[in-house]
Protein backbone atom coordinates (compact mmCIF):
# COMPACT_ATOMS: atom_id res chain seq x y z
CA UNK A 1 0.00 0.00 0.00
CA UNK A 2 1.43 3.64 -0.95
CA UNK A 3 1.14 4.82 2.82
CA UNK A 4 3.78 2.01 3.71
CA UNK A 5 6.39 3.65 2.12
CA UNK A 6 5.97 7.21 3.41
CA UNK A 7 4.80 6.00 6.98
CA UNK A 8 6.72 7.85 9.63
CA UNK A 9 8.19 4.04 10.69
CA UNK A 10 9.71 3.96 7.23
CA UNK A 11 10.60 7.28 7.13
CA UNK A 12 12.65 6.89 10.29
CA UNK A 13 14.22 3.46 9.43
CA UNK A 14 15.34 4.55 6.36
CA UNK A 15 16.77 7.76 7.60
CA UNK A 16 18.48 6.14 10.76
CA UNK A 17 19.88 3.23 8.19
CA UNK A 18 23.85 2.93 8.14
CA UNK A 19 25.51 2.03 4.92
CA UNK A 20 29.23 1.47 3.76
CA UNK A 21 28.96 4.61 1.44
CA UNK A 22 27.98 6.90 3.89
CA UNK A 23 29.14 6.03 7.27
CA UNK A 24 32.15 8.21 7.25
CA UNK A 25 29.89 11.38 5.83
CA UNK A 26 26.84 11.15 7.28
CA UNK A 27 26.42 13.81 9.68
CA UNK A 28 24.67 12.97 12.82
CA UNK A 29 22.63 15.09 15.06
CA UNK A 30 24.65 17.01 18.50
CA UNK A 31 22.92 16.00 21.31
CA UNK A 32 23.75 17.05 24.61
CA UNK A 33 24.20 14.40 26.96
CA UNK A 34 21.55 13.40 29.69
CA UNK A 35 22.18 15.50 33.01
CA UNK A 36 22.88 13.71 35.60
CA UNK A 37 24.83 10.74 33.60
CA UNK A 38 24.51 8.41 36.31
CA UNK A 39 21.40 6.42 36.42
CA UNK A 40 18.75 7.91 38.42
CA UNK A 41 18.23 8.69 42.48
CA UNK A 42 15.54 9.30 44.27
CA UNK A 43 16.98 11.25 47.50
CA UNK A 44 14.84 10.59 50.60
CA UNK A 45 12.37 8.56 49.17
CA UNK A 46 11.50 5.54 51.21
CA UNK A 47 13.91 2.39 50.55
CA UNK A 48 13.01 -0.97 50.45
CA UNK A 49 16.43 -3.12 50.50
CA UNK A 50 16.11 -5.61 48.20
CA UNK A 51 17.71 -9.36 49.50
CA UNK A 52 20.57 -10.96 47.65
CA UNK A 53 19.17 -13.36 44.75
CA UNK A 54 20.04 -17.25 45.60
CA UNK A 55 20.06 -17.87 41.39
CA UNK A 56 17.17 -20.77 40.61
CA UNK A 57 18.73 -24.17 39.34
CA UNK A 58 16.55 -24.08 36.41
CA UNK A 59 17.29 -24.80 32.82
CA UNK A 60 17.48 -22.20 30.52
CA UNK A 61 16.31 -24.62 27.38
CA UNK A 62 13.05 -25.92 29.52
CA UNK A 63 12.22 -21.94 30.10
CA UNK A 64 12.87 -21.06 26.39
CA UNK A 65 11.03 -24.18 25.49
CA UNK A 66 7.94 -23.56 27.74
CA UNK A 67 7.63 -19.91 28.40
CA UNK A 68 4.24 -18.43 27.05
CA UNK A 69 2.25 -14.62 27.57
CA UNK A 70 0.38 -15.33 30.45
CA UNK A 71 -2.37 -13.20 31.26
CA UNK A 72 -4.61 -14.58 34.46
CA UNK A 73 -2.96 -14.68 37.44
CA UNK A 74 -4.10 -16.41 40.96
CA UNK A 75 -4.59 -14.17 44.06
CA UNK A 76 -1.94 -14.24 46.60
CA UNK A 77 1.52 -12.93 47.53
CA UNK A 78 4.88 -13.13 45.78
CA UNK A 79 7.75 -13.13 48.23
CA UNK A 80 10.61 -10.10 47.96
CA UNK A 81 13.17 -12.81 47.23
CA UNK A 82 11.45 -13.57 44.23
CA UNK A 83 10.81 -10.25 43.31
CA UNK A 84 14.26 -9.42 43.55
CA UNK A 85 15.74 -12.77 41.36
CA UNK A 86 13.13 -11.25 38.92
CA UNK A 87 14.84 -7.34 39.03
CA UNK A 88 18.30 -9.11 38.93
CA UNK A 89 17.80 -10.80 36.05
CA UNK A 90 16.31 -7.51 34.31
CA UNK A 91 19.12 -5.15 35.31
CA UNK A 92 21.58 -6.86 37.94
CA UNK A 93 24.72 -5.90 37.75
CA UNK A 94 27.34 -8.74 36.84
CA UNK A 95 30.77 -6.73 36.34
CA UNK A 96 32.47 -3.33 35.99
CA UNK A 97 34.90 -1.84 33.82
CA UNK A 98 35.61 1.68 35.22
CA UNK A 99 32.44 3.85 35.71
CA UNK A 100 30.51 1.18 34.07
CA UNK A 101 28.17 -1.29 35.90
CA UNK A 102 27.63 -3.95 33.45
CA UNK A 103 24.24 -5.91 33.50
CA UNK A 104 22.63 -9.42 32.51
CA UNK A 105 21.11 -8.13 29.73
CA UNK A 106 23.08 -6.03 27.17
CA UNK A 107 22.73 -2.31 26.21
CA UNK A 108 24.23 -0.46 23.13
CA UNK A 109 27.56 1.21 24.21
CA UNK A 110 26.92 0.49 27.93
CA UNK A 111 24.98 3.32 28.37
CA UNK A 112 22.16 1.89 30.09
CA UNK A 113 19.04 4.47 28.59
CA UNK A 114 16.33 2.29 30.44
CA UNK A 115 15.31 2.42 33.65
CA UNK A 116 12.47 0.30 35.90
CA UNK A 117 9.75 0.88 37.46
CA UNK A 118 7.76 -1.54 39.14
CA UNK A 119 3.79 -1.11 40.30
CA UNK A 120 3.51 -3.84 42.96
CA UNK A 121 -0.10 -5.19 43.77
CA UNK A 122 0.89 -8.08 46.65
CA UNK A 123 4.23 -8.53 47.60
CA UNK A 124 5.24 -9.68 51.03
CA UNK A 125 7.87 -7.34 52.19
CA UNK A 126 6.87 -4.36 50.00
CA UNK A 127 3.55 -2.78 50.17
CA UNK A 128 1.33 -1.43 47.20
CA UNK A 129 2.70 1.06 45.36
CA UNK A 130 4.81 2.19 42.30
CA UNK A 131 8.35 2.07 43.12
CA UNK A 132 11.78 2.81 41.22
CA UNK A 133 14.89 0.50 41.07
CA UNK A 134 17.99 1.91 42.14
CA UNK A 135 20.04 -0.36 40.27
CA UNK A 136 23.79 0.77 42.00
CA UNK A 137 22.56 0.62 45.53
CA UNK A 138 20.15 -2.36 44.76
CA UNK A 139 16.69 -1.40 46.43
CA UNK A 140 13.39 0.01 45.89
CA UNK A 141 12.25 3.43 45.73
CA UNK A 142 8.86 4.30 46.99
CA UNK A 143 7.85 6.79 45.24
CA UNK A 144 4.18 6.28 46.00
CA UNK A 145 2.14 3.86 48.22
CA UNK A 146 -1.52 2.61 47.51
CA UNK A 147 -3.54 0.47 45.12
CA UNK A 148 -2.49 1.42 41.52
CA UNK A 149 -2.53 -1.42 39.97
CA UNK A 150 -6.11 -0.54 38.54
CA UNK A 151 -5.29 2.97 37.50
CA UNK A 152 -2.20 1.61 35.87
CA UNK A 153 -4.55 -0.84 33.98
CA UNK A 154 -6.75 1.73 33.12
CA UNK A 155 -4.11 3.71 31.27
CA UNK A 156 -3.09 0.47 29.62
CA UNK A 157 -6.07 -0.07 27.76
CA UNK A 158 -8.33 -1.74 30.27
CA UNK A 159 -5.88 -4.86 30.62
CA UNK A 160 -6.72 -6.44 33.72
CA UNK A 161 -3.15 -8.14 34.08
CA UNK A 162 -2.05 -5.01 35.31
CA UNK A 163 -4.15 -5.18 38.56
CA UNK A 164 -4.49 -9.00 38.61
CA UNK A 165 -0.72 -9.47 38.60
CA UNK A 166 1.68 -9.49 41.57
CA UNK A 167 3.35 -7.10 39.83
CA UNK A 168 3.93 -5.13 36.97
CA UNK A 169 7.24 -4.18 35.39
CA UNK A 170 7.51 -0.60 33.63
CA UNK A 171 10.91 0.20 31.77
CA UNK A 172 11.21 3.68 30.41
CA UNK A 173 13.97 5.13 28.40
CA UNK A 174 16.25 8.56 28.80
CA UNK A 175 16.25 9.13 25.25
CA UNK A 176 19.30 11.49 25.72
CA UNK A 177 21.38 8.91 27.28
CA UNK A 178 22.08 6.41 24.29
CA UNK A 179 21.37 9.55 21.57
CA UNK A 180 24.06 11.57 23.18
CA UNK A 181 26.76 9.09 20.78
CA UNK A 182 24.55 7.44 18.40
CA UNK A 183 22.08 10.05 17.45
CA UNK A 184 18.72 9.44 16.14
CA UNK A 185 19.90 5.72 15.09
CA UNK A 186 20.16 5.52 19.04
CA UNK A 187 16.34 5.28 19.36
CA UNK A 188 16.34 1.96 17.38
CA UNK A 189 18.82 0.46 20.20
CA UNK A 190 16.84 1.90 23.48
CA UNK A 191 14.19 -0.26 22.07
CA UNK A 192 16.48 -3.07 21.56
CA UNK A 193 17.38 -2.80 25.13
CA UNK A 194 14.49 -2.77 26.65
CA UNK A 195 13.62 -6.04 24.56
CA UNK A 196 16.73 -7.44 26.24
CA UNK A 197 15.56 -6.52 29.50
CA UNK A 198 11.99 -7.63 29.35
CA UNK A 199 13.17 -11.08 27.69
CA UNK A 200 15.49 -11.54 30.78
CA UNK A 201 12.01 -11.06 33.10
CA UNK A 202 10.09 -13.48 31.00
CA UNK A 203 12.84 -16.14 31.19
CA UNK A 204 13.35 -15.58 34.72
CA UNK A 205 9.36 -15.76 35.47
CA UNK A 206 9.41 -18.92 33.72
CA UNK A 207 12.19 -20.34 35.42
CA UNK A 208 10.41 -19.57 39.06
CA UNK A 209 7.07 -21.12 37.87
CA UNK A 210 5.60 -17.58 37.24
CA UNK A 211 3.58 -16.63 34.68
CA UNK A 212 4.56 -12.83 32.58
CA UNK A 213 3.15 -10.99 29.57
CA UNK A 214 4.73 -7.82 27.79
CA UNK A 215 2.61 -5.38 27.20
CA UNK A 216 3.38 -2.62 24.80
CA UNK A 217 -0.30 -1.55 24.41
CA UNK A 218 -1.22 1.57 26.78
CA UNK A 219 -1.50 5.50 26.41
CA UNK A 220 1.93 6.68 27.07
CA UNK A 221 1.37 10.43 28.00
CA UNK A 222 -1.27 8.42 30.81
CA UNK A 223 1.54 6.15 31.91
CA UNK A 224 4.07 8.73 32.31
CA UNK A 225 1.72 11.02 34.31
CA UNK A 226 1.44 8.10 37.08
CA UNK A 227 5.71 7.55 36.81
CA UNK A 228 6.15 11.53 37.20
CA UNK A 229 7.67 11.40 33.97
CA UNK A 230 7.79 14.11 31.71
CA UNK A 231 7.62 11.84 28.13
CA UNK A 232 9.98 13.86 27.20
CA UNK A 233 13.79 13.67 28.49
CA UNK A 234 11.80 10.58 29.67
CA UNK A 235 9.35 8.04 28.36
CA UNK A 236 7.95 4.90 29.36
CA UNK A 237 8.00 2.48 26.74
CA UNK A 238 7.60 -1.02 27.72
CA UNK A 239 5.58 -2.93 30.50
CA UNK A 240 5.21 -6.58 31.27
CA UNK A 241 3.18 -7.81 34.11
CA UNK A 242 4.26 -11.07 36.29
CA UNK A 243 2.02 -13.05 38.80
CA UNK A 244 1.10 -16.62 39.88
CA UNK A 245 -0.54 -18.20 37.27
CA UNK A 246 -4.09 -19.67 36.98
C1 LIG B 1 6.35 -5.65 21.87
C2 LIG B 1 5.23 -6.53 22.41
C3 LIG B 1 4.08 -5.95 22.89
C4 LIG B 1 3.05 -6.75 23.41
N1 LIG B 1 1.93 -6.15 23.94
C5 LIG B 1 0.96 -6.91 24.48
C6 LIG B 1 -0.18 -6.29 25.09
O1 LIG B 1 -0.29 -5.05 25.19
N2 LIG B 1 -1.15 -7.09 25.62
C7 LIG B 1 -1.06 -8.47 25.57
O2 LIG B 1 -1.98 -9.15 26.04
N3 LIG B 1 0.02 -9.09 25.00
C8 LIG B 1 1.03 -8.35 24.47
N4 LIG B 1 2.15 -8.95 23.93
C9 LIG B 1 2.26 -10.43 23.95
C10 LIG B 1 2.02 -11.07 22.56
O3 LIG B 1 0.64 -11.04 22.25
C11 LIG B 1 2.56 -12.49 22.60
O4 LIG B 1 3.96 -12.47 22.83
C12 LIG B 1 2.28 -13.25 21.30
O5 LIG B 1 0.89 -13.48 21.14
C13 LIG B 1 3.00 -14.59 21.23
O6 LIG B 1 2.61 -15.41 22.31
P1 LIG B 1 3.67 -15.97 23.39
O7 LIG B 1 4.32 -14.77 24.07
O8 LIG B 1 2.84 -16.77 24.36
O9 LIG B 1 4.70 -16.80 22.67
C14 LIG B 1 3.18 -8.16 23.41
C15 LIG B 1 4.37 -8.74 22.93
C16 LIG B 1 5.39 -7.95 22.46
C17 LIG B 1 6.68 -8.59 22.00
Amino acid sequence: MSDYATSLGVQYLKATKHSREEIFEKRREEIAPAEPFKQKQYEGAPVIELPKVAPPDASLWKALRERRSVRKYRDGQMDLETLSALIWAGQGITGRIGNYLLRTAPSAGALYPIETYLCINSVDGAPPGLYHFNVPFYHLSLLAEGDYGRELGERAMGQPMCWRAQVVFVWSAIPRRTMAKYGSRGIRYIFLDAAHICQNVLLAAQSLGLGACPIGAFFDDEVNHLFGLDGEEETVIYLASVGIPK
